[in-house]
């Protein structure tokens, strides 16, 4: 594992229907794992990439939220069609989506 650059987690955390606090997974995100996975497996990026499942993230109500470390950039609210933009912007050439980044309100920044 010495050559692994970037690791992408995606939270995949269930809650039962109807909590407060949602989940990421009833918004989608194993579909978002499971595309951002088969891109990063199918490309240059295989290598040096890797993506797994994490249990909750933290920003329940904004997901599906994933994390990309080593940069500790935070994404919000990923939908499986913005996966290409996140492998060509931000895993292939350096810059996060700034468009998908977390943003908190205010009063929790
Ligand atoms: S359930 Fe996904 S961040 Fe909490």
């Amino acid at each position: 594992m010495e050559h692994i650059k970037r690791h992408v987690f995606v939270c995949i955390n269930q809650r039962p229907p109807g909590h407060p606090m949602g989940c990421c997974q009833t918004k989608g995100s194993i579909e978002v794992l499971q595309a951002l996975g088969e891109a990063v497996q199918t490309s240059d990026l295989a290598a040096d990439t890797a993506v797994g499942g994490a249990t909750c993230l933290g920003p329940c109500t904004l997901g599906p939220s994933l994390v990309v470390y080593p940069e500790g950039v935070w994404y919000q609210g990923v939908k499986v069609e913005d996966v290409p933009e996140i492998v060509e912007e931000h895993l292939t050439k350096g810059n996060p989506v700034e468009r998908l980044r977390l943003r908190l309100p205010q009063n929790e920044e």
